[in-house]
Formats: C-alpha cells, structure tokens, sequence
C-alpha cells in the first residue's frame, strides 16, 4: 500500500452520503479471502431496506472502487476517507485518464507475485481500473430486435455478433425478455469462447465443467439446438441451476451429470467436442472482482493449474478420431495457461494443436493459443487453447 494518501474535502460526483459510506464500511470490513466482497455486498444489500436502487448501485460502486483503487490508499487512515478517496480517484480516471502515470499504474494494481506470473502491462492495468462494462448474449440473429426493446442497449457489431454491451440502469432480472429467455447475461470473453469451440448442429460435445450452464446454452444456440451436450461439474447446486436456465431458454439438447473431475469418468461415450471451462484464480475478472486482486495468492494458482492439468488428463481418452478439446480460464497466470498446456502436450502426443477460428482478432488468423485481453475486448481476460485427436 502507497503512503500517498491524503485527506482532502470530499467532492465526487454525485457525492458520499453517510449512509452510503456507513454501509459500504461495514462490507468492507468483513470482507476477507473466506467472505468475497461481492457476496458481502450482496447479503448487505439483501438485509437493508434501501429506498433507492440508486443507492444500492452508489454502494456496489463505493466498494468495488475500495478494492480497485487499494493500491493508492493507506490502510493507516480511517475506512471511511479511504472510501471517499478511492472513489475521488475512480473519478478522476475516469475523466482524465492521462493524469495517472502508467508507471504507477503498473505498479499498484496488484500484489508483488502477480508480476513472476504474468506481464503487467500499463494498457491491462488501465483496462482493470476502468468500471466494467455489463454484455448480453442475444439469442442467434435477435440482438437488434433485443436492442430495440431493451432500449439503452448498443449492438457491438464490430467484435461479435449476438454480443450487446447493455448501458442503462434497469434491473435486467425483471425484464420480461430475461424471463422468455431471450438474452443471458455473459461476459463477451465467455461468449468468445462458445464461438472458439465453433460445434456443428448435431454432433456430441462434453462440456466438462459446466457450471451454470452459460457456455452449455452457448453451445446449444450454436448448434441450433441438434446434437447432444454433456454437461458436468462437481456441484450439483450448480447443475440444478443450469437446468433451471436451460428450460427458461428452451435449451432442450442436453443432459446433466455430476462428475467430480476424477478418473471416472460420467459417460463412456466419444465426444466430437470436449469444453474444459476450468475452475481457475479469475485474475482475468480483476476488473469486474477487484477484491480477489489481493486476496489471491501464488499457492492458490499453481495448485489450480495442476488441477486444470488433471482435468485435461481425464477427459483426453474420451475424444473421437478428430475430435477437439478446448480448454479455456478466465486467468492470465502462466501457471494456470501456458505451463498446463505445456504438461499437457508433452504428456499427450496423440493430440495436436489445432488453430481456432479467427475472431475478436481483427480479422488476423489466430493460432492454437488465444489469449483474450480486456483491452481488446472490453470485458474479461480470457486463455484458450485447442488440440485435436490425430
Ligand atoms: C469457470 S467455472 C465454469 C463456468 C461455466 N462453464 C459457465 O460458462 O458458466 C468452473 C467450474 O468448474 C467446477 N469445478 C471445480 N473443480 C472441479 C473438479 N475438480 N471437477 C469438475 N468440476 C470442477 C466448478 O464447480 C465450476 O462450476
């Protein structure tokens, strides 16, 4: 943490009502490596009775820019003039950028082993100060007719089609069209990813880490509902979710099945596709989840990419002759990206790389590694690779 801190007058916009400080402190203080920030807010939220959603947002904004600004701040001061400052300083990036040297930028956005893992450049570390922005993923072909109903949203033609950063203030969770399932709300990285798999209408994927099911449903738009997706993870809460989405979606090509990551295996069928979204540190979401920035630790990324290892490991033999496997993390570690890839190949001979199509790359071909930055694409960072079975 810098010394640079200093207590001034308030005045950002819109200004720091006591109550907004008083409860964005209260998140603050509880929050630690076993208690996020994000579901700290959250449970804060749920248990205050707010008249606004307005205040609610200045809240989430007052901790989030805590966390982003953190490196600027000095612990030694009371929270609640920390929180004014962060707030102070998000401001003033907001509206001149140019004022904050990359030299210093660089050098606090981040604990100290972050840099052995992954280089810190000043555009990442601008991109990660910057608020983040919220994108949708419309249904195939409908994302101007979405734009229309939804109104502030804006159609990012340029990067990738059915992708919609949304702009305004609404509850989207209430939105009649959320209920109909005509848009989930997705980071344009994990839409990339749906679209690196690029499945054919008909085959049989394995979506090895399912989760709730954001790629899953991907997966199942692109393949316009024919074929079969296998869709696992460890969490059963997770899949129940999954389930809950799909049906509002009428995703319908798809089964569920638990699977701990271990050697034995859900299924024994062959796959055309194998999609290992795997669990990962997330510094690629450090824009989005600025408090994880200082809560991760280098034990906690070397003992996920040897998990990632194992995963990949698992599911190898379960590849048809030309099948492909796509492992993706929305990390940036080189313990969790290139050094598995690394093991991986060199373990696996009978699997090649294999190129991925050539998007959100200005049009250049990509390889057989793509790494996602959110500076280019303005929403999470993002690693994926592809082999295929000889
Ligand atoms: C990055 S998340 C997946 C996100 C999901 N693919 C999506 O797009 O919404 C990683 C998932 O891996 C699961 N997971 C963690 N460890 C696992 C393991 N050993 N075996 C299987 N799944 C695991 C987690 O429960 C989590 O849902």
């Amino acid at each position: 943490m810098s010394a640079l801190y200093c207590h001034r007058p308030i005045a950002y916009a819109g200004g720091v009502s006591s109550l907004i400080l008083q409860i964005a402190a209260e998140v603050i203080a509880k929050s630690s490596r076993d208690n996020p920030a994000d579901s700290g807010l959250r449970e804060a939220l749920k248990s205050r009775r707010l008249p606004t959603p307005e205040q609610q947002r200045e809240i989430s904004r007052a901790v989030f820019n805590y966390f982003r600004w953190f490196g600027w701040l000095d612990a030694a001061h009371p929270l609640p003039g920390q929180i004014k400052h962060a707030s102070e300083l998000a401001q003033a990036f907001k509206e001149r950028p140019e004022s904050f040297s990359d030299d210093k930028l660089v050098e606090r956005v981040a604990t100290e082993w972050v840099r052995d893992q992954m280089e810190i450049s000043p555009a990442w570390a601008r991109a990660i100060q910057a608020e983040p922005k919220l994108w949708l993923r419309a249904r195939p072909g409908q994302g101007a007719a979405l734009c229309e109903k939804l109104g502030a949203a804006k159609l990012e033609k340029t990067l990738l089609s059915d992708a919609i950063h949304y702009k305004g203030e609404e509850d989207l969770f209430r939105r009649p069209e959320f209920h109909a399932g005509e848009f989930e709300i997705q980071d344009i990285a994990s839409q990339a990813v749906g679209w690196l798999c690029a499945p054919e209408p008909g085959e049989t994927w394995w979506d090895a880490c399912a989760g709730e099911g954001g790629k899953t449903m991907h997966l199942s738009d692109l393949m316009q509902n024919k074929g079969l997706i296998w869709a696992s993870d460890r969490a059963e809460w997770r899949l129940k979710n999954l389930k809950r989405r799909a049906a509002r979606a009428k995703v319908f090509n798809f089964r569920s099945e638990s699977w701990d990551g271990g050697a034995k295996l859900p299924t024994k069928t062959k796959f055309d596709g194998i999609l290992v979204d795997a669990p990962c540190s997330g510094v690629g979401t450090w824009q989005r989840n600025p408090h994880a920035r200082w809560t991760t630790t280098l034990p906690d990324v070397t003992e996920l990419g040897a998990v990632q290892l194992q995963l990949l490991n698992h599911v190898a033999g379960s590849l048809k002759p030309g099948g492909k496997l796509i492992y993706s993390v929305c990390t940036l570690t080189r313990a969790e990206t290139t050094e598995v890839v690394e093991g991986f190949s060199k373990a696996h001979p009978e699997l090649q790389p294999m190129e991925l199509p050539a998007i959100l790359s200005g049009g250049l071909p990509t390889a057989a590694t793509k790494t996602i930055w959110p500076q280019d694409c303005g929403g999470n960072g993002m690693f994926v690779t592809a082999w295929r079975r000889a």
